[in-house]
């Protein structure tokens, strides 16, 4: 009789105490909005989120920008690419039911905010594209329920990945890149069985992949490229769903894993600039639907496997600086999704699979440096746009069908065994920007019309047995920029109009061309320029061409100096001697010279997107964006993403002494090492005899004193294409002294040498997108010779190639 209502009781009390319980773990409507508003407010309101306002209707989950509620309890905050500024405060852990966190792409600043360790409810925290510092700690282990985590583009003091995180069983997706990260990738990434996506790119990480990475059941991307990861790629491969995985940019050795070719979900395969030798599995290409394979810059031999394409999607095979050789696989005949072919220096033979010519999408065909050999075929395919086969030993004529591939760029045959004349359908061609058949057996003339060439930067048809005269039409190519018709039959007066070209490199040398050169080209700047013609003359001596002056005048000069010599003669047969020394040590300068000054050499100190020829083709007017008295500045947009760079094109007025070059190229060497977020970097080097470019980061919000001392505010073009103002305002400009702070200190204290810029001043105090400060111009930036006297210092002073050109 007891027993029944005890019992009721029970159950009565538990209901109650369930209620009661649920009642003070979650928060009404109300408490959760109050959070909210206290956010808002401690990030000073901005626009973004001006939605989020109180309302006694409790509409945070229904209008509030950002919010995402479930069952009326906030569960998401998503702010991305808002503008907001400022820390991410503790109290947003109050939110107890949070399970996503997305404030990608703001400008949320300080120490990584550890204390969101606290909302252990996070599945998806995205913090990528911000400006936090500090570490991020071993207690990242505590968000046990997180899956996806992205904090890549943040200004983390360089450290390693947190042990922690081998406690994030369920992480499926971890993203890092440029984190500053260091050391090696713990052992313990291995224990995140659930991994998807892993991206550690573009850090500073070195040691070896853990052996288990690969075997990661579920992992489907991989990224670790631009880092120092050494040792060998692991054999053992059981992440069968693997669909991307570049690992380029690295120093990894060893060969490429046969287990690559089961992979049934392989689209992307990139493991170029490694150490990696021995073959090329076979299999690669077979079992997939591979569109990109890149394998460059390596050390690999054997052959191109036969069925890259075998899944008929395959778009890109880069295989460039090998060892490969064999024949192009006639397999590729059928792969029309192909767009790129770039197989240069290898040693590949045979003739082109004529099927190969006229795939529909391909763009690009780079042979270069192997020993391909055979005839081109009347017709190339129409969308081709770059045709490089230099030095292979192609034969027969240039075809007149070339003129089908309207697109065609560039047109690199140099140093073949083609023969015939340079086909007058070639000035088809309107997009014509290189036409290089230097050192083929070319005869014939060049085709008067050539006018249609607008776009034409260089055109090298050196070492042929071309006759006939140099038409007019080539001083009216508004672009030109390099000419070589050295080593031909050319006859005739050099056009007037030649001169009105801004040429940087011109060679009429070993020619048999007469009468005056013309005035523009009269200085030291061209004296290899016209060297071996008989007939020609010009006013200065340093030409070396006969003088302009009439004969008998010429004949007077020439007696006196006879004399003059006799006088000398008489007095001193030792200065002979010196003289004698003088014209040796001077011709053998001259011989360097000439051989050196062919060639555009191009020092990289990173892996780069274009070439020496997307630069050069690129130095116009259009594309000044500065210029002083050692030369000019140019932006150049590379590539199709539409990035720019800086070109800062130094002219080298006359002979340039050889201690100076070398302490240029070893300055170079050192800037090109500097690696430091408020640094503008330098990217390469393109250098000939005549001309230096140096090219770096392009800064799209110019220079601080622009800022300081130019209009106060600017129009800025915003990505999108809107236009909007900006102004320098006081966090902004803490945060570029603060930036140049942080650049000068790393160049006086963190580099190998120290280096002291001493230019400093806000016109060098360069700004990127986002306004941090990059310090620039090197003008007169001096090593620190750590052990010698400072006095060293004053000689280096003022050295030529840094001179700032303004
Ligand atoms: C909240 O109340 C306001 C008026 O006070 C009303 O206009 C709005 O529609 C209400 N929102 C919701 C979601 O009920
Ligand atoms: C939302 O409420 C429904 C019904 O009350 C419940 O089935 C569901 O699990 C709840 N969802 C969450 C995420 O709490
Ligand atoms: C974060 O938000 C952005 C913008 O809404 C979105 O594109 C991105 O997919 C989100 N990230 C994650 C991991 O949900
Ligand atoms: C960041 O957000 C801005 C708008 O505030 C947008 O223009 C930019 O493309 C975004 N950047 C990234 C990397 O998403
Ligand atoms: C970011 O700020 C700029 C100006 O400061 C403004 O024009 C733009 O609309 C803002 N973007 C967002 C998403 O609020
Ligand atoms: C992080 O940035 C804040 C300013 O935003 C600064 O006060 C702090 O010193 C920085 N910490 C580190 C370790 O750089
Ligand atoms: C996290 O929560 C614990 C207990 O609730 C508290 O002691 C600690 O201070 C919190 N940590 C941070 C960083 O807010
Ligand atoms: C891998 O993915 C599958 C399917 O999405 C899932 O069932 C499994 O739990 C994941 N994890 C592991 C370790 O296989
Ligand atoms: C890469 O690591 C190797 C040692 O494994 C080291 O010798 C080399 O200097 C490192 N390279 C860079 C660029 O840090
Ligand atoms: C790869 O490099 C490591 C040193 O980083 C060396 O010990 C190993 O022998 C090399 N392996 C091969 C196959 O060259
Ligand atoms: C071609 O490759 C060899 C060996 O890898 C290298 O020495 C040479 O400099 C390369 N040439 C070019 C033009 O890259
Ligand atoms: C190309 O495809 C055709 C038609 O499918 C086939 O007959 C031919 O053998 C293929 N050629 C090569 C080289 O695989």
């Amino acid at each position: 009789m007891s027993k029944l209502p005890s019992i009721y009781y029970q159950i009565s009390l538990f209901f109650f105490l369930s209620l009661t319980s649920h009642q003070t773990l979650s928060l009404t409507q109300n408490e959760e909005q109050s959070i909210l508003l206290k956010l808002k407010q401690h990030w000073y309101s901005p626009p973004s989120i001006q939605s989020w306002t109180p309302s006694s209707n409790a509409s945070q989950c229904d209008t509030w920008t950002g919010i995402t509620c479930t069952n009326g309890t906030v569960t998401a905050i998503s702010l991305s690419n808002n503008n907001i500024t400022g820390k991410i405060p503790p109290f947003i852990c109050n939110l107890e039911k949070l399970v996503e966190i997305n404030f990608s792409n703001n400008s949320f600043s300080g120490e990584f905010p550890r204390s969101l360790y606290n909302c252990s409810n996070l599945e998806i925290f995205v913090l990528h594209h911000n400006e936090f510092n500090g570490t991020l700690g071993a207690e990242i282990g505590h968000l046990t329920n997180l899956e996806v985590l992205r904090l890549d583009y943040n200004d983390f003091v360089p450290g390693t990945l947190p042990l922690g995180f081998g406690k994030l069983k369920k992480l499926r997706y971890l993203s890092m890149t440029s984190s500053n990260l260091i050391g090696e990738i713990p052992e313990s990434v291995v224990d995140l069985s659930n991994l998807e996506h892993l991206d550690l790119s573009k850090n500073d990480l070195r040691g070896e992949i853990p052996q288990g990475l690969l075997s990661l059941t579920n992992l489907t991307n991989l990224y670790l490229y631009n880092n120092n990861l050494s040792g060998e790629i692991p054999r053992l491969i059981r992440a069968l769903n693997l669909v991307e995985i570049d690992l380029s940019t690295n120093s990894l050795n060893g060969s490429i894993p046969e287990g690559f070719g089961d992979l049934k979900y392989l689209k992307y395969v990139s493991l170029n600039a490694n150490k990696l030798s021995g073959e090329i599995p076979e299999s690669i290409g077979g079992n997939s639907k591979l569109q990109v394979f890149d394998v460059s810059k390596n050390g690999l031999i054997g052959k191109l496997p036969e069925n890259l394409c075998g899944g008929n999607v395959l778009v890109r095979i880069a295989a460039y600086i090998n060892n490969l050789g064999g024949e192009i696989p006639r397999s590729l005949v059928n792969c029309t999704s192909l767009m790129s072919i770039v197989l240069y220096n290898n040693s590949f033979s045979g003739e082109i699979p004529s099927g190969l010519w006229s795939l529909n999408n391909l763009r690009s065909f780079g042979i270069s440096k192997n020993g391909f050999s055979g005839e081109l075929p009347d017709r190339l395919t129409s969308s081709l746009r770059r045709l490089r086969i230099s030095n292979n030993s192609f034969s027969g004529k240039i075809p007149s069908g070339m003129s089908f591939s309207k697109d065609l760029a560039i047109f690199d045959g140099s140093g073949n065994y083609f023969s015939g004349k340079i086909p007058l359908d070639l000035t088809k061609l309107e997009n014509l920007l290189t036409l290089a058949l230097t050192g083929n057996s070319l005869s014939g003339e060049i085709p008067s019309n050539i006018i249609s060439w607008k776009s034409l930067t260089t055109l090298n048809l050196g070492s042929n047995m071309i006759t006939g005269e140099i038409p007019r039409a080539v001083g009216f190519l508004p672009d030109l920029l390099e000419l070589d018709l050295s080593g031909n039959r050319l006859s005739g007066e050099i056009p007037s109009e030649i001169g009105h070209l801004k040429l940087a490199y011109l060679n009429l040398s070993s020619n048999q061309l007469n009468g005056k050169v013309p005035h523009e080209f009269d200085n030291p700047t061209f004296d290899s320029s016209f060297l071996n013609n008989y007939g020609l003359c010009a006013g200065n001596p340093l030409l070396k061409l006969g003088s302009c002056i009439s004969k008998t005048h010429n004949s007077r000069i020439l007696s006196s100096l006879l004399i003059m010599v006799i006088i000398v003669l008489a007095t001193t047969i030792f200065l002979v001697a010196v003289f004698f020394a003088i014209f040796v040590i001077r011709g053998h300068r001259k011989r360097k010279r000439e051989r050196d000054i062919c060639v555009w050499k191009l020092t990289a100190f990173q892996t780069l997107e274009f070439d020496e020829l997307n630069i050069l083709s690129n130095l116009t007017e259009n594309n000044l964006i500065g210029s002083g008295s050692s030369g000019k500045v140019y932006r150049v947009s590379i590539g199709r993403s539409g990035k720019s760079v800086a070109v800062k094109k130094i002219w080298n007025k006359g002979e340039l002494d050889q201690e100076l070059e070398k302490e240029f190229e070893s300055e170079i060497q050192i800037l090109g090492t500097i690696k430091h977020s408020n640094i503008v970097k330098l990217l390469c080097c393109i250098s000939n005899e005549i001309s230096k470019l140096l090219v770096y980061e392009y800064m799209v919000n110019y220079s601080l004193d622009r800022w300081l001392h130019g209009k106060a505010r600017w129009s800025l073009a915003s990505s999108s294409g809107s236009v909007y103002h900006v102004v320098l305002d006081w966090p902004r400009r803490l945060q570029i002294a603060i930036g140049a702070a942080q650049g000068l200190s790393y160049l006086h204290h963190d580099c190998s040498q120290p280096i002291i810029h001493r230019d400093v001043k806000s016109s060098n105090i360069l700004l990127d997108s986002e306004f941090n400060a990059r310090i620039a111009d090197f003008g007169l930036a001096k090593k620190l010779v750590t052990l010698g006297e400072p006095d060293t210092i004053s000689i280096i002073a003022g050295s030529f190639g840094y001179i700032a050109p303004g």
